[in-house]
C-alpha cells in the first residue's frame, strides 16, 4: 500500500473512532483465554464445535445473546489453545477478565517482523563444501521428514528451495493443508495456511490478494528456506555470496503459517497481530508441525498470561513441539531482550567470518573501508565528488538537501557526480533513489556521530558504499579543502576469514532478562549476518517501487535470520533423538555450545570488547557437538507450571490450562527451575543463594566431575563435586551456593562444567548485585 493510502486510511479511521465514541462505547479488538480444552489430544471435529458452541454460550451471556456473541467473535480456539477473539466494549472485557474460568483478556496487540556460508562456519561441511561422515548432517539424515513451521509473512512456493524432487510421501501424522490453492502444497511445502481475522479486525482492509499464505515481502520465505530448504546450486544476490542455498534441515517438511501483514496505521510497528499468532499456534499443534520458528518479535509490556506467543508457545510445549524464536533487533542496549518466557528458545545473532567490503580512494592517497552490497562503478579513474549539502534545489536548503530527501537535490550540481549522502531522516534505500535519479553516478552514505561504525552492506540501485563516522569527516575535510575533488569507489569484494569471529552483532538485543532475572535471556547466539536465503518473485532487494530487480535469493541481517538456523538444528536433533523433550534438545544445544572465536573469546562486534552471556547466553552455537551432550538439564511440563506457581499464578489459574486441577509445590523458588543457565540475580553482599539443578544421563554412563570458573569477587559451594550415573537415563542432583562480601559487584561472569573426559557440559554462571 502507498504512504498517501495509509495516510487516508488512518485519517478515516479517526474521523471513524471519534464519531463512534459520540453514540457508544469504543469497542475493541480482544483475545480471551480461557486455558486448555478438557478435550484431549484424539479430539473429534464434533469436540471442536462442542467448543466453538461453548465459546458463543459464554459470550452470549454477557452480551445478551448467542447471536450477539456470533457477530462479535472473530476467532474461537478450538483445537488446543481453549479461548476467543472478539470486538468488545472495555466494559465487557473487564467483566470477562473477572469471571473464574478466565486466565487472561488482552488487547490485540501484536508482534513484528523484524547463506550459504553459515553452515559451512557452523561446522556442519568442510571448505570445500563436503558434509564429512560426522557432520550432524548426516547423522541426523538431513533432518528426513520432520516437520519445520514458521509463523511469518508467508511463503513463496516456487522457490527451488521448496522444490519436492526426490521427497517421499507425506508423513502420515500431518494433518495440516494448503489453505488456498494459488499456493499450492507439494511434497516438501507441506502447509500454508493464512490469518487475518486480527487484523482485520484492527480496521486494515483486507484485498483478495491477501486470501492466501503468498510472501509478497521476502521475509517469511528468507527464514523458512533458511530453517528447511533445500540444497540450491548456483544461489547468489547479484553475484554476491555466490554458491549453494541451504537450509538447516534440507530433508524435513515446511510449513507456513502466515500472520504478518502489512502495515495499515502510521506509526504503528505492529505486522502480526496476537489473534493471529493465537490461531496460527492452534492450527500447527494441531496439524502436527515438530518445530516453530519465530522470527517476530513481542512489541508490548510483557505478562506471560498476555502475550499470544507466550501462551502459543506454551500449549505447543505442552505438545511436545520445540519453539524457537529471535532474540530481537534492539541491541546492544540492555535489557532488550524479547520472546523470553523459559519454555521458548531464544536467539541472538552472531557474525560470521565473512563480510560485503569496499573502499573509497581519494588522490590524496586516503583510503577509506566501507561495506556495500551494490553494483560495481566502472573504473575509468576518479569521478567528481559532491557533497549533498552543497547540491540543494534552488527551493530547498543544504539542511533538507544534506541527507539526499526526495526533491531536494538539483540535478545539474548532482549529474555524472558522486554523491555523499549524511544518514537519517530517510531510509538509505530511498537515498539511493534519490541519488540515481538525480543521476549521480554513485552514493557515499555517510554517517553521523550517533550511527558511528555501523554500516550496512545494502544492494543499492546504484554503485554505493556505507561508511562510518570518522571516515566521512575526512571525506568531507578533503571535499572541502579542494576546488575540485575526485574519488573512486572500488568493486565490492566479500571478505572471507575475518577475525575475531564470530561476533555478537551490534543489533542483536541483550540481557538481562527484565522480566524473571532468575532466567539468562537469550539462551544462544547463531549466524544473523548478511545470510543468503530464498526471496519472494515479488519484492525488488532495496524493497523500493522503482527497483524492477528481482532476485530469487536475497541477503538480509537480523536476529530473524538467526532464529531459523537454531529451528534447522533443532529438527535435526528431533530426527537424530525423537524421545528428547523440547527442553533436553535446548539444553544440549546450550551446554556444547562454545564461548570461544577463531582467536580467544567471544567479542562484541560494535567495539571487540570482550562479549558476556547477557549477548550470548551460553555461547555460540556448535551443532556437531549438541548431538552427544552427554547430559541434559531437563524439563517437564510439571516443572514449567511450577514456574507459573513462582512467579505468582494462582493454582485455580494454572489449573485452566493444566488441563486438570493443579496444586502448586509449597516451597518452589526459581532458584530450582531446571534450566541450563545459573544466575543469581540481585545477590546482597553477607548473603548467599542456593541454585538446585539435575542432570540426566543421555550419553554413556560415568561419572562426571565439576570444574568452575567463579565470577570475580563470587564464593562457591558446590555439592556434591562428583556425580555418578550408572546408566542412562539416570538422574543425578547437585547444589550451587554463591555468597558474595562486596556490595557493588556489578555483573560478574563465570561458568561450571561437569566433564567425564570426554563430554563437557557447560553452563553460564552470572551473578548481579543491581
Ligand atoms: C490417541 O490416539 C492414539 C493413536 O490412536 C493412542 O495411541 C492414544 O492412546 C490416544 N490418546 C488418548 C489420550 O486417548
Ligand atoms: C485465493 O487467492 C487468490 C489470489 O490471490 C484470490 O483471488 C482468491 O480470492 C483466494 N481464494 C479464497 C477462497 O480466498
Amino acid at each position: 500500500m502507498s504512504p498517501s493510502k495509509s495516510l487516508i486510511l488512518v485519517i478515516f479511521l479517526i474521523i471513524f473512532l471519534t464519531s463512534q465514541e459520540q453514540v457508544s462505547a469504543i469497542k475493541k479488538s480482544y483475545v480471551v483465554y480461557l486455558g486448555a480444552h478438557s478435550h484431549g489430544p484424539n479430539a473429534t471435529v464434533d469436540d471442536f464445535d462442542r467448543a466453538t458452541n461453548s465459546h458463543h454460550e459464554f459470550l452470549g451471556s454477557f452480551l445478551g445473546s448467542k447471536e450477539d456473541a456470533k457477530g462479535a467473535m472473530f476467532y474461537s480456539y478450538q483445537k488446543h489453545i481453549n479461548g476467543f477473539a472478539a470486538i468488545l466494549e472495555e466494559k465487557v472485557a473487564a467483566k470477562i477478565a473477572k469471571h473464574p474460568n478466565v486466565v487472561s483478556v488482552f488487547l490485540n496487540g501484536g508482534a513484528k517482523l523484524q547463506t550459504t556460508h553459515s553452515w559451512k562456519f557452523l561446522g556442519l561441511e568442510d571448505d570445500n563444501g563436503v558434509v564429512p561422515p560426522e557432520s550432524i548432517w548426516n547423522k541426523a539424515n538431513f533432518g528426513q521428514d520432520v516437520i519445520i513451521a514458521n509463523f511469518d509473512s508467508g511463503v513463496w512456493p516456487e522457490s527451488r528451495s521448496f522444490s519436492d524432487e526426490g521427497f517421499g510421501p507425506i508423513p502420515s501424522k500431518w494433518k495440516g493443508s494448503c489453505q488456498n490453492t494459488t499456493v499450492p502444497c507439494n511434497r516438501k511445502l507441506i502447509g500454508a495456511k493464512y490469518f487475518n481475522n486480527g487484523y482485520l479486525s484492527m480496521g486494515a482492509r483486507v484485498e483478495p490478494w491477501m486470501n492466501n499464505a503468498r510472501d509478497h515481502e521476502g521475509h517469511g520465505t528468507h527464514t523458512l528456506s533458511t530453517a528447511g530448504g533445500n540444497f540450491v546450486p548456483g544461489a547468489n544476490m547479484l553475484g554476491f555470496a555466490e554458491g549453494t542455498a541451504k537450509g538447516g534441515a534440507p530433508k524435513a517438511r515446511v510449513a507456513s503459517y502466515k500472520t504478518c501483514w502489512p502495515k495499515f496505521l502510521f506509526n504503528n510497528p505492529v505486522e502480526c497481530y496476537d489473534a493471529d499468532m493465537m490461531q496460527a499456534f492452534d492450527e500447527a499443534i494441531h496439524d502436527g508441525v515438530d518445530v516453530i520458528s519465530l522470527s517476530v518479535l513481542e512489541n508490548k509490556g510483557f505478562i506471560y498470561s498476555q502475550s499470544a506467543i507466550a501462551i502459543g508457545a506454551f500449549h505447543a510445549l505442552m505438545n511436545n513441539i520445540v519453539v524457537v524464536a529471535a532474540a530481537g533487533n534492539e541491541g546492544p542496549r540492555p535489557k532488550t531482550v524479547k520472546n523470553i518466557a523459559p519454555w521458548i528458545f531464544t536467539v541472538g545473532a552472531s557474525t560470521m567470518d565473512r563480510d560485503f567490503l569496499s573502499f573509497i580512494d581519494l588522490p590524496t592517497r586516503q583510503t577509506f573501508m566501507g561495506r556495500s552490497l551494490s553494483p560495481s562503478l566502472p573504473n575509468k579513474g576518479y569521478y567528481p565528488l559532491i557533497d549533498a549539502a552543497q547540491a540543494y534545489a534552488p527551493y530547498s536548503s543544504p539542511y533538507e538537501a544534506i541527507f539526499c530527501r526526495r526533491g531536494t537535490l538539483d540535478q545539474q550540481k548532482v549529474q555524472g557526480k558522486i554523491l555523499v549522502c549524511l544518514t537519517g531522516q530517510n531510509s538509505n534505500a530511498e537515498k539511493g533513489e534519490v541519488a540515481a535519479q538525480a543521476g549521480a553516478v554513485g552514493m557515499i552514505i555517510r554517517n553521523d556521530e550517533y550511527f558511528g561504525d555501523i554500516i550496512d552492506a545494502f544492494p543499492h540501485v546504484l554503485p554505493a558504499i556505507h561508511i562510518g563516522y570518522n571516515e566521512g569527516v575526512l571525506l568531507l575535510s578533503y571535499i572541502n579543502s579542494v576546488s575540485d575533488p575526485v574519488g573512486y569507489i572500488r568493486p565490492p569484494t566479500t571478505a572471507m576469514r575475518l577475525t575475531p569471529a564470530p561476533t555478537v552483532a551490534t543489533f542483536s538485543s541483550r540481557g538481562p532478562n527484565w522480566v524473571t532475572p532468575e532466567i539468562l535471556k537469550p539462551d544462544i547466539t547463531a549466524p544473523g549476518f548478511y545470510i543468503l536465503a530464498s526471496n519472494t518473485g515479488d519484492s525488488s532487494p532495496t524493497s523500493l517501487d522503482s527497483d524492477k530487480r528481482r532476485t530469487s535469493f536475497t541477503i538480509m541481517y537480523g536476529t530473524s535470520m538467526a532464529c531459523p538456523h537454531v529451528a534447522g538444528m533443532v529438527a535435526l536433533l528431533k530426527a537424530l533423538h525423537p524421545d528428547w523433550s523440547p527442553a533436553a534438545i535446548r539444553s544440549a544445544i546450550m551446554t556444547t555450545a562454545q564461548i570461544g572465536d577463531n582467536t580467544m573469546n567471544i567479542m562484541r562486534e560494535m567495539d571487540l570488547e570482550r562479549a558476556t552471556p547477557f549477548g550470548f547466553g551460553a555461547g555460540h552455537m556448535v551443532p556437531n557437538s549438541a548431538m552427544d551432550p552427554g547430559l541434559v538439564y531437563d524439563l517437564t511440563v510439571t516443572d514449567h507450571l511450577n514456574f507459573l506457581c513462582a512467579n505468582g499464578y494462582s493454582e485455580s489459574q494454572i489449573s485452566l490450562f493444566a488441563r486438570g486441577p493443579y496444586y502448586c509445590p509449597e516451597r518452589f523458588s526459581l532458584y530450582k527451575f531446571n534450566y541450563p543457565s545459573l544466575v543469581a540475580p540481585n545477590l546482597i553482599a553477607g548473603y548467599s543463594v542456593t541454585l538446585t539443578r539435575t542432570l540426566k544421563n543421555v550419553g554413556s554412563p560415568g561419572t562426571y566431575t565439576a570444574h568452575i570458573n567463579s565470577p570475580p569477587g563470587v564464593t562457591f559451594y558446590l555439592e556434591p563435586y562428583r556425580l555418578t550415573f550408572e546408566e542412562i537415563g539416570v538422574e543425578r542432583s547437585f547444589r550451587l551456593t554463591l555468597q558474595t562480601n562486596y556490595p557493588n559487584l556489578g555483573k560478574v561472569f563465570g561458568d561450571l562444567t561437569w566433564s567425564d573426559g570426554y563430554h563437557y557440559v557447560r553452563s553460564p554462571i552470572v551473578v548481579t548485585s543491581d
